[in-house]
């Protein structure tokens, strides 16, 4: 099956395979073409251009896109899709003045979610999650990254990531699993939480490993949850096993998850909402992506990532969604996008750079998503009739798709 897109106002992020990531002031950079076309063969992206150079009409399908912009669908590298239920009355307390960890100290937020996933079946969570899938691909997402830990105990966290492979097996998206069992301390750990460690190191790790079930090893790194010496043990355990460590670092307090990451050479570090100067520097020189969650400040009311500065310091950055019940029941990335511009002061290359490319680049996808370029998959957001790209941002909570295509095929 081969498409034809032709007239394209606009063809937006065309690279060539060799770039992996951007950062610093390349981020402000978002090649385009104007006037353009796209060939998409089954899967793929095969060739694309100006309008000038269009050889011939010859394909299948042959759509005409005059007035349309495409972009490359958005990579959501940071996501807990599968969960069961919703926690709608903790989000009412923190209206009535509670904040997430008096939350979470009252048996609320991560472990209520453990409660109900508990009496969850496999089924019912792949249905809740199917559903959550199929909405954020129509909103433009082509890659997803999803964790488990809602589990807290070898026989959930199985069937958590038990889910997520049933998602992947279902949907045509790229979907990477993250194993997270160190998510939180469940309540008879709670005295002796070195005890859950072990039991994340010695039984959990590998039994996922053996089962094929995760691509990356995540931690929450943080104050009540694990500390540096704790996230640096399950890394550890982690990568022996062949997962690439992705962790929650720096969400409420900046405890050292920012060295543990770049030490055990992270592919990603995410949260980041409080940073000091010895962060930046620890980042400088190394290759782990800095991950932005801008809903997840949005809906808490915490502080947005310093991403302003993380690019000005030369780094680079990705932004995702934390799609989740607690913090973020958003899987959004077109809000992401505005709301980074907005809150963040970041231009609209630079976040859809940051959600797109560098965000690929934070799941392990370089080599297939996050770009227009010749070989990767055919995963693309086709507008509708928009003034420019600027006013992707700009025009927060409309709706601006026209379609949505993941490797090919429109959905
Ligand atoms: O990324 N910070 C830790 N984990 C999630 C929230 C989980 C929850 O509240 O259910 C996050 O924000
Ligand atoms: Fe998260």
């Amino acid at each position: 099956m081969k498409t034809l897109f032709f007239n394209i106002k606009e063809l937006v992020q065309i690279r060539d395979s060799s770039t992996l990531k951007v950062q610093g002031e390349e981020m402000k950079k978002l090649p385009t073409i104007k006037n353009a076309f796209l060939v998409v063969e089954d899967e793929k992206i095969t060739d694309f251009g100006s309008m000038s150079d269009l050889q011939n009409f010859n394909a299948d399908q042959v759509i005409d896109s005059r007035g349309q912009m495409i972009l490359p669908a958005w990579c959501d590298s940071h996501t807990h899709i599968v969960y069961a239920g919703n926690r709608e009355s903790e989000f009412v307390d923190r209206i009535n003045g509670l904040s997430y960890e008096e939350i979470a100290s009252k048996g609320g937020g991560i472990l209520n979610s453990a409660k109900k996933l508990e009496e969850s079946s496999e089924q019912e969570l792949f249905e809740q999650a199917s559903q959550r899938i199929k909405e954020v691909m129509r909103l433009g997402t082509g890659a997803i990254e999803i964790k488990s830990g809602y589990g807290l105990s070898l026989e959930s966290e199985l069937k958590m990531l038990k889910v997520i492979k049933m998602l992947k097996d279902t949907f045509a998206m790229d979907i990477k699993a993250t194993f997270l069992g160190a998510h939180a301390f469940p309540n008879q750990f709670k005295e002796n939480k070195n005890a859950y460690v072990d039991l994340i190191c010695d039984q959990m790790i590998p039994e996922v490993a053996s089962q094929n079930l995760a691509d990356f090893i995540d931690v929450f790194c943080e104050v009540g949850y694990f500390d540096v010496v704790q996230t640096e043990k399950i890394l550890k355990a982690g990568k022996a096993y062949n997962m690439i460590p992705k962790i929650h670092v720096n969400q409420f307090n900046s405890i050292g998850g920012i060295e543990v990451g770049v030490k055990c050479k992270a592919l990603s570090v995410d949260h980041l909402e409080v940073m000091n100067e010895d962060d930046f520097e620890i980042l400088k020189g190394s290759e782990v992506m800095p991950v932005a969650l801008p809903s997840c400040s949005y809906f808490l009311s915490i502080p947005y990532t310093p991403a302003r500065k993380i690019i000005d310091e030369g780094l680079p950055l990705a932004l995702a969604t934390d799609f989740n019940p607690g913090s973020t029941p958003s899987g959004n990335m077109n809000f992401v996008v505005s709301t980074a511009c907005i809150k963040m002061k970041i231009t609209p290359e630079e976040a859809i750079n940051a959600a797109t490319i560098n965000g690929a680049y934070a799941m392990g996808l370089s080599n297939s998503s996050g770009s227009i370029t010749k070989g990767k998959d055919a995963n693309l957001i086709i507008y509708k009739d928009i003034p420019s790209l600027n006013f992707i941002p700009y025009a927060f909570g409309s709706n601006l798709i026209d379609k949505v295509m993941i490797k090919g095929s429109f959905i």
